[in-house]
Parts: C-alpha cells; structure tokens; sequence
C-alpha cells in the first residue's frame, strides 16, 4: 500500500512537471508572436525579426544592411582591394571629363575619391559621409597628400548636403546598401544632379551566393533597377567586367 501511494505522487509530480513545461513553452511562443510585428513608416516596413546583420527596415522588399563602422576604415585601405574590386578599372570606365564635378557617397577614407581626383583637375570630387570619424580621414588624407579638388561635405541620413543641379556623376560604391534612407537620399541625389548626370552603383552582385560577403551587402540588378526607377532615374547599362561586383549606370531625364 505504502509503496503504492509513494509510486502514485512520483507519477502525478512528473505529470505537473510536464505540464508546466508545456505552459512555459506556449507562454514563449505565444510572447514570440506578439513581439513579431509587421508595421508600415511610408515607403518603409519595420519587422521586428529580421536578419541579424539588418537593421529591420525594408525597402521594396529588401532589408537594409546595418552601417559599417569607422572602426572598419583600415579594411578600406586593404591592398588586396586593388584585384578584389579593381578600382582604375571601375574609375575608367566612368569615362570622366576633367572639368566633372563627382559626388562620391558614402566615400568612407576616400579610396575611390582620391583615385578620381587626379582626372577631374578642372573639376572636383565631393566625397560625403555620415560618420564624422571619416570626414576626419578624409580630411587627413587630404591635407597629407595636398589634394585640393576633394572636398570633404558631412551628410545626413537622408540628405547628402549637395547643392541642385551641380552634379555630373554621382558615385556609390558599396555603400547604397546601407542607406538607412535610400527613398530620401536617391530623390536628394536626383535633384543635385545636373539634368543627364549619371549615377554609378557598384554593389556586390546579389544573383550569386558563392560571392562570400553577407547577403544584406550584395544587391541584385532587379532590385537596383527598381529603386532607381522609383526616383525617376533611368538605367543606362550595366558592366559586368568586375570578378565580383556589378557596375551599373543609370542616369537623370534631360527633360
Ligand atoms: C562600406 S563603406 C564604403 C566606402 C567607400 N565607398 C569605399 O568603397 O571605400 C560605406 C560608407 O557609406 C557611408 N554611409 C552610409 N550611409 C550613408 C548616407 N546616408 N550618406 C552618406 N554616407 C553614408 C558609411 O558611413 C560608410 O563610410
């Protein structure tokens, strides 16, 4: 009889057990689904689960890669960048003239802006950024190599600080990806445009996942090309001649 009884509480103690288990997990997931929300802020829409390496804002249906940071700026400077993205090649096929006048946004330490300024002698580079640590770099940079046609211009999230129609080609080179405000900052860029001023998009091809950078940091040429559209920019063409990335130009209606 004794044996029965103990036999009895040990058998109802693991049946409480286990349904406290049970309640706990659906308590978990019933908190997991009201943290999952989906909400809309204009042209954007915030979810609250996302991919770890976004910020979980989506713009026509692409989540937005978190920035890089200023720590990262050594990294820009690799010497191996030089096969890996072929910069003179992507800088001559821009075609410059010398009296253009180049927005490089989201310039970072001005690896591409210091390698423009040289054929645009009559002209200038205006190398924007966000993050005031790498206007000090470039800044650096262009005091220590006396480069006069770099002009450095702190820019905002949603506003890269370019006067209108003064623009002959603005430059993106990995960087549009991380636009916390890609509708704001394309329209800001399309109005400093001149009328038939280009944009060049260099991104890490997004159609090829061998390409070993984080997905968030590549874009395919769909997506690109609607964004552009988005803000009335027309796509020219796109050169594929980089080992990993796409060159695509497109360019503002002379109206
Ligand atoms: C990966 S780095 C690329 C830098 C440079 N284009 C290069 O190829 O070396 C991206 C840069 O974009 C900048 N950036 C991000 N959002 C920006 C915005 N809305 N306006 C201007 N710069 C921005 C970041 O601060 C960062 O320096």
């Amino acid at each position: 009889m004794a044996f029965d009884r103990v036999w009895q509480r040990q058998w109802s103690s693991r049946v409480c057990a286990c349904l406290m288990c049970f309640f706990a997990i659906l308590l978990t997931a019933c908190n997991g689904a009201t943290l999952s929300t989906v909400t809309q802020d204009g042209v954007y829409q915030v979810r609250t689960i996302h991919n770890p390496d976004g910020i979980g804002k989506f713009y026509m249906g692409r989540e937005i890669a978190q920035i890089m940071g200023h720590q990262g700026a050594a990294w820009l400077e690799r010497p191996s960048r030089t096969w890996e993205e072929q910069p003179d090649q992507v800088i001559e096929a821009l075609h410059l003239q010398p009296t253009d006048v180049v927005a490089d946004i989201g310039a970072g330490t001005g690896y591409f802006s210091f390698r423009i300024s040289p054929l645009v002698f009559e002209g200038k580079v205006l190398a924007v950024d966000v993050q005031p640590e790498m206007i000090d770099i470039l800044t650096m940079f262009k005091e220590e190599t006396q480069t006069e046609n770099v002009e450095p211009v702190l820019g905002s999230d949603t506003d890269p600080h370019l006067s209108a129609s003064s623009v002959d080609l603005a430059l993106m080179v990995d960087a549009y990806h991380e636009f916390e405000y890609p509708r704001e900052m394309m329209e800001a860029i399309a109005q400093a445009l001149k009328p038939g001023g280009r944009v060049a998009l260099v991104e890490y091809r997004g159609e090829n996942p061998l390409i070993p950078i984080k997905g968030l940091h590549k874009m395919t040429q769909r997506q690109t090309r609607q964004e552009m559209a988005a803000v009335g920019l027309v796509w020219m063409e796109t050169q594929e001649f980089l080992p990993q990335q796409h060159l695509m130009i497109f360019q503002k209606p002379i109206e």
